[in-house]
């Protein structure tokens, strides 16, 4: 496949980009109304979560009709016009495609439901009666996995909200029906696709109770997942676009199958390994602060491994699924804005192509609510109540919402210091954070100094130096819990990059050839060297440079 060693994709939560008529919520003519903000950053593709027909239960990733525009966001005038603004800037379009599942408002589902064969066909039911739920398996989003359905007497599964049926991609006429939805985007001129959890889509032949987990390990990377991938993307003629796939609780060696060049599945995969070293015990909702050494061994393995194994990753912190990474990894704070440069360095200096969410260049923060009124999420709304359940007081379930809940990337995108930050003339459908008066596009813009400035200098710095997107990477101070340290190389050229993760001052070895380089990027003034030894200060970033 290409490759996409120099591209910088920005993602686009539309629903809370910018409202272009007052309703409160985001809309298509709004992101075309900022399109000159994104080709100031100078990113080469925009990919934008789904704005299909959807009763929006879980914001659109529930898809009733995949060729209409939700009317919330606009008209398909509205997109073809988006896709020809986005050409005229040289920017790509992307688009997010739920295949793993529909909603259950979706014409399928519905015919499924009225008997019709065919339909039921298209889905995953099962026929044991109702006091027998056929696996013990949970669904995502909390609760099991199967719902029943009396008139039918049947069961069906959905991994995630009740109303988001699994799609059974063992049918061929269901890998038919995706194919079209793929060719009538890609005529309309779209130049790249995002999958969501592409790599669940393929379940096991037998459906059996998992006596160990939640039943992921029957379906992740599934029996057939790769032969569906290869097929899909062969019969669509998208080999050459960009294409990413949401790949959940996946592995490495699956990885370098989905996004190895020769097996022409995708262009590079998403995997979650990295944003889970605050999960204690694996669980999304026990908090923990982040296992520093299990990040950097993280980064380590898939960095080296997709290396080695010629696949590609999809380099990022945020999307509209993670709480806000200055918030968790960095300190919003005392050292706000250093700690969201010094990340955003340590994965843009990486191999592979990072992706910017909305408002991460801004250095925007977690939502901090603290009453329950104020989310919005149907993941968030069921782990209130289970948390509670659980025997939780409100206020130790609001602690968790607070750190884990996947509105803290569903704030308004914060444009200005005017009411709603900017993002709408009307109510917004979700709370702006206070901190918009400071934090904000309009201030940041004016600041070469500013965390806005900074990413599109490592954005330019992609396009400009071959290192990035060629060079062979090879980690550094690997036994040093504090400091993420790694080196790139590239027909003896070097790039040293060096990441302070913590709010102390750390000293480290200053390799002699070292002293010659010259500092790229940083987030302070002077380096602080003395006696063969680098001094970083808190969340200091340096990038260092053989060939300056
Ligand atoms: C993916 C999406 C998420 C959605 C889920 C179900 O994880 O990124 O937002 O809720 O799939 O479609």
């Amino acid at each position: 496949m290409t490759d996409f060693g120099r591209k910088t994709v920005y993602q686009v939560y539309p629903k809370s980009f910018r409202d272009s008529d007052g309703d409160g919520f985001g809309d298509i003519r709004g992101i075309i109304e900022k399109l000159d903000y994104l080709k100031e950053l100078e990113i080469d593709y925009l990919w934008i979560t789904p704005v299909f027909i959807s009763p929006m239960n879980d914001n659109g990733y529930d898809v009733a009709d995949y060729y209409k525009i939700n009317p919330q966001f606009g008209t398909m005038e509205d997109m073809d016009e988006l896709i020809r603004e986005c050409d005229n800037r040289g920017i790509g379009l992307m688009l997010d495609m739920v295949f793993n599942h529909t909603s259950t408002e979706h014409e399928w589902f519905r015919r499924a439901l009225a008997g019709e064969k065919k339909y039921q066909d298209y889905y995953i039911f099962r026929d044991e009666p109702e006091d027998q739920i056929p696996t013990n398996w949970q669904s995502k989003f909390g609760g099991p996995a199967w719902e029943y359905v009396p008139s039918l007497k049947k069961w069906y599964l959905h991994l995630y909200d009740v109303t988001q049926a699994d799609l059974n991609w063992e049918n061929p006429e269901v890998r038919g029906e995706l194919k079209k939805v793929i060719r009538f985007w890609k005529n309309k001129g779209i130049k790249g696709f995002r999958f969501d959890v592409i790599n669940v889509i393929s379940k096991p032949e037998l459906f059996e109770d998992d006596l160990e987990g939640d039943g992921r390990r029957f379906y992740t990377d599934g029996p057939h997942v790769h032969e569906y991938l290869k097929e899909l993307t062969r019969d669509t003629g998208i080999e050459d676009m960009i294409t990413v796939g949401e790949m959940s609780s996946t592995s490495l060696e699956n990885c370098i199958r989905y996004s190895g060049r020769k097996e022409k599945e995708l262009s590079m995969c998403f995997n979650f390994h990295h944003l889970k070293v605050d999960y204690k015990d694996g669980d999304k909702w026990t908090l923990m602060e982040p296992d520093r050494i299990a990040l950097k061994k993280l980064f380590e393995t898939w960095q080296m491994g997709m290396q080695d194994g010629d696949g590609w990753n999809a380099l990022f912190w945020c999307n509209h699924n993670q709480p806000r990474v200055v918030s968790r990894m960095g300190n919003e704070d005392l050292y706000w804005k250093e700690s969201a440069k010094m990340l955003a360095a340590a994965i843009h200096m990486m191999r592979g192509t990072p992706y910017v969410y909305q408002g991460e260049e801004l250095g925007m923060t977690n939502a901090h609510y603290n009453d329950i009124s104020q989310y919005r999420d149907v993941e968030s709304l069921n782990y209130y109540k289970i948390l509670l359940d659980q025997g939780k007081t409100k206020e130790q379930a609001l602690k968790v919402l607070a750190a884990r809940s996947r509105d803290n990337s569903r704030t308004p995108m914060q444009w200005s210091d005017d009411k709603n930050a900017g993002f709408t003339e009307g109510t917004p459908w979700i709370e702006a954070p206070e901190n918009y008066k400071e934090i904000n596009a309009e201030t940041e813009l004016k600041d070469p100094d500013s965390i806005y400035s900074f990413y599109k200098k490592l954005i330019a710095l992609r396009k400009e130096k071959d290192i990035i997107a060629e060079g062979t990477i090879e980690f550094l101070e690997k036994e040093n819990a504090d400091v993420l340290a790694y080196r790139r190389n590239y027909q003896g050229e070097e790039l040293i990059v060096l990441n302070n993760l913590t709010a102390e001052n750390v000293t480290i070895r200053q390799q002699p050839e070292w002293k010659v380089y010259q500092k790229r990027l940083g987030n302070y003034e002077k380096i602080t060297a003395e006696d063969g030894k680098i001094t970083l200060r808190p969340f200091e970033t340096i990038v260092l440079d053989s060939a300056l």
